[in-house]
C-alpha cells in the first residue's frame, strides 16, 4: 500500500467511508438508468429540502461539466460571461466554455478571487450593439479560487445588478459546502435567498468518489437542460451511483461535517504558518485553502515528501489545501518539516 499525504488539492482525497458504503448499498439489484431510479429521486428531494421545492437538480460527472452545461443552458454563442480572471472557467477548463458554448468570457482582475458590481458595470456599455458579445451571465465561484468566501450581501448585490440588467447570476459552487460551513449558514442563504439563478454543487472535493450537481433555482432556465445534459456527454447511465453518493452527503449533515473539518484544518495550518517569519500568508483563510509564499528551496524540500503545488512560480506562492480526511497530525508534521527545512537552509 502506498500512503501519500497531499496538500496540493482536495481532489487528491479519497472517498468518505459513508459515501463508499452508500455506493455499496446502491449496488444491490437493478435500477432504471439515466436518473429514473429511486436513489436519484431521493437525492433530488434532499436537494430540494436545502435549496427549495422549486429547484431542478441534475447530476453530472465533474465540476467542469457542471459549469459548462449549467452556463450553456443560459447562453448563446453570441453571449458573454463575466467572471474573475482567476475563475476556474477561465483559467482551468481548457477553454471549454469557448469550445462547448462558443461564448466569450470577459474577465475582471481580482486580487482575492472575488468580483464586485463596480467591476462588472463597465462591461455593459455595448449591450444591444451587434458588433460586441452580449453579456448575459455574471459567474462567481463560492468558495473562490483564492479560498475566499462571498458574504450573502455581496452575492445579493451581484444578483440584483445582474437581474436589473437582464443578466443571470451563475455560481461555481464546487466548494459551496466549505463556504456554507465557513459562514455558518445553510445553502439557501447564499444561493436561493440571495438571487443565484443557476449553480454547480460540488461533491468530489467534499468526500464523493465522483459527481457534481447542476441546480436551477430559476426553474424556467433549466427547461432545455435534459438535452444539453445528454448532448454534452454528462448524462450517466448508471446515475444511481452518483445519486447515492449525494444522498449520503446530504444525510446527517455529512456535507457540513466534512467541510467544517477541512476548513478547520486549513485554519490550523494558517495559524501555525503565521508563527514562521520566513512564510507569508497571502490570502484570507476563509475555507480549506491556505495561500502562502514560501522560499523556493523550502518548497522543493517539502515536495520530496508531500504533494504540494505551486500556485505562482514567480512568487514562490503555494496553495495548500486541506480535505475532509486531513488530520491534525498531518498539519503538525508538515509544519515541523517546514521548520526543519528552514533551519537546515539557514533562512
Ligand atoms: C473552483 C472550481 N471549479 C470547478 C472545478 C472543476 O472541477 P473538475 O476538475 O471536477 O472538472 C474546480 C476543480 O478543481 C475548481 O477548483
Amino acid at each position: 500500500m502506498v500512503y501519500i499525504r497531499s496538500f496540493a488539492s482536495d481532489n487528491h482525497a479519497g472517498i468518505h467511508p459513508e459515501v463508499l458504503k452508500a455506493i455499496e448499498r446502491a449496488n444491490v439489484g437493478d435500477a432504471i438508468a439515466y436518473g429514473g431510479d429511486v436513489y436519484s429521486e431521493r437525492a433530488k428531494r434532499l436537494f430540494q429540502e436545502h435549496f427549495g421545492d422549486d429547484c431542478e437538480v441534475y447530476f453530472v460527472f465533474n465540476g467542469t461539466g457542471a459549469n459548462i452545461t449549467g452556463l450553456k443552458a443560459v447562453t448563446q454563442s453570441y453571449h458573454a460571461v463575466i467572471c474573475a480572471e482567476t475563475a476556474h472557467i477561465h483559467s482551468d477548463e481548457c477553454g471549454a466554455a469557448e469550445n462547448v458554448i462558443g461564448c466569450k468570457l470577459l474577465t475582471v482582475p481580482s486580487a482575492d478571487g472575488k468580483i464586485t458590481v463596480d467591476q462588472v458595470q463597465g462591461f455593459l456599455h455595448d449591450i444591444g450593439n451587434a458588433h460586441h458579445s452580449q453579456p448575459k451571465v455574471i459567474s462567481i465561484s463560492q468558495v473562490t479560487e483564492y479560498g475566499t468566501v462571498y458574504r450573502p450581501e455581496e452575492i445579493q448585490a451581484l444578483a440584483d445588478f445582474a437581474h436589473a440588467n437582464g443578466l443571470y447570476l451563475y455560481m461555481d459552487g464546487s466548494r459551496l459546502a466549505n463556504a456554507a460551513a465557513s459562514l455558518g449558514v445553510e445553502f439557501r442563504e447564499i444561493t436561493t435567498d440571495v438571487g443565484v439563478d443557476v449553480l454547480s454543487f460540488g461533491g468530489t472535493k467534499n468526500g464523493l468518489m465522483v459527481g457534481e450537481a447542476v441546480i436551477f433555482l430559476n426553474k424556467a432556465l433549466g427547461q432545455d437542460f435534459p438535452f444539453i445534459h445528454k448532448q454534452s456527454l454528462q448524462l450517466a447511465s448508471k446515475m444511481r451511483f452518483i445519486a447515492a453518493q449525494f444522498e449520503a452527503l446530504l444525510t446527517d449533515r455529512l456535507w457540513y461535517r466534512n467541510a467544517c473539518h477541512a476548513n478547520r484544518m486549513a485554519k490550523l495550518l494558517a495559524d501555525e504558518l503565521e508563527k514562521i517569519p520566513a512564510v507569508q500568508i497571502t490570502q484570507k483563510v476563509e475555507a480549506n485553502a491556505v495561500f502562502a509564499i514560501i522560499p523556493p528551496p523550502i518548497v522543493t524540500k517539502l515536495q520530496e515528501k508531500y504533494l504540494i503545488s505551486l500556485w505562482s512560480e514567480a512568487r514562490s506562492e503555494v496553495r495548500l489545501m486541506a480535505s475532509f480526511n486531513t488530520e491534525d497530525r498531518d498539519i503538525h508534521q508538515l509544519v515541523d518539516d517546514l521548520r526543519s527545512a528552514i533551519n537546515a537552509t539557514h533562512i
